[in-house]
């Protein structure tokens, strides 16, 4: 069932920046109020149309036709593009309209000051496999606002996966963990698939091997809910091949590489975050 009212003001929502992501949020949005009732805009007109015809939603030839009279824009541009797109959109953009943006390391208190101050902001941090609703998004309020605005959010990216909800004080670490994380699982697939072929089997029965493992066990990480320590112990029986292989990667400091991995993604999104116009 589409959600009547996203924030009080227009009915309509507007999607800025049709990209890879801003796609995936596009179909979300689509099941939330229907295509009828969205806009979108990109810098790359042909590509915008294209992907406005084939999701049939209202094309629009700049931003500010596709703002105008909004309930709620979804902010879906690089980073670097973010504080010159607010600029361009405040002053047409509803002053209660709901501004949701996408753009990692971006704060809330920069897109308000953009905006003049007036408008509710919600950050959120949104991953690649929200591409097949299988996502996890993360959302945090900015100053204006509420657990209101947080609900119709969480509404519109619900066809994305799981919605979460965090203090925007965490969203760094959640950038290196969720948002960076499918980088970091797509690596363990391909070096998994690369020790099948080094074990002599064929690469495509090795990539089906590896995907299929780090997929099935990702599942039973969601399905159980035990803690990931104790699935491990369970497939690790006294003196078996399992047990064997872990050492290994404790020897080799895997563990500790991922944590420094996190931290550096981390850190990467304080710097984006701080190093802007
Ligand atoms: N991909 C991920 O894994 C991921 C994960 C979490 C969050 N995010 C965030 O999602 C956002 C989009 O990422 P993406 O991977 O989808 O990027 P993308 O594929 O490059 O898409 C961004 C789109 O926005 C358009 N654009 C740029 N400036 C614009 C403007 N002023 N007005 C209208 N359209 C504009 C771009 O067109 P031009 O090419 O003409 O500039 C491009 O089509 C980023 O802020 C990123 O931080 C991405």
């Amino acid at each position: 069932m589409p959600i009547e009212n996203v924030s009080g003001t227009g009915a309509d929502v507007a999607l800025i920046g049709a990209g890879v992501m801003g796609e995936a949020v596009l179909v979300s949005l689509i099941d939330a109020v229907g295509a009828e009732r969205i806009r979108i805009s990109d810098g790359r007109a042909e590509h915008g149309a294209a992907v406005a015809q084939r999701h049939g939603v209202r094309w629009c030839a700049t931003n500010t036709e596709a703002v105008d009279g909004v309930g709620a824009v979804v902010i879906a541009v690089k980073p670097k593009d973010v504080g010159a797109l607010a600029t361009e959109i405040d002053g047409v953009l509803d002053a209660a309209a709901l501004v949701v943006s996408i753009a990692a390391g971006i704060p809330t208190a920069y897109l308000e000051s953009r905006l003049g101050g007036t408008n509710p902001v919600v950050r959120v941090m949104p991953n690649t496999p929200a591409t097949i609703g299988h996502g996890v998004s993360v959302l945090s309020a900015g100053t204006s606002a509420t657990a209101d605005h947080l609900d119709r959010t969480e509404q519109l990216l619900a066809g994305t996966g799981t919605v979460l909800r965090v203090d925007e004080a965490y969203q760094d670490v959640v950038t290196g963990i969720s948002g960076s994380g499918p980088a970091y699982v797509f690596y363990l697939i391909d070096a998994l698939a690369e020790a099948g072929v080094l074990g002599g089997l064929s690469r495509d029965v090795a990539l089906d091997l590896a995907r299929a493992t780090v997929a099935g066990s990702g599942a039973m990480a969601l399905a159980s809910g035990e803690h990931p320590a104790i699935l491990r112990e369970r497939v690790s029986s006294p003196a078996g091949t399992t047990v064997a292989g872990v050492r290994e990667l404790d020897e080799r400091g895997v563990r500790a590489a991922v944590i420094a991995a996190v931290d550096a993604a981390r850190a990467r999104s304080v710097e984006l975050g701080r190093d802007l116009p």
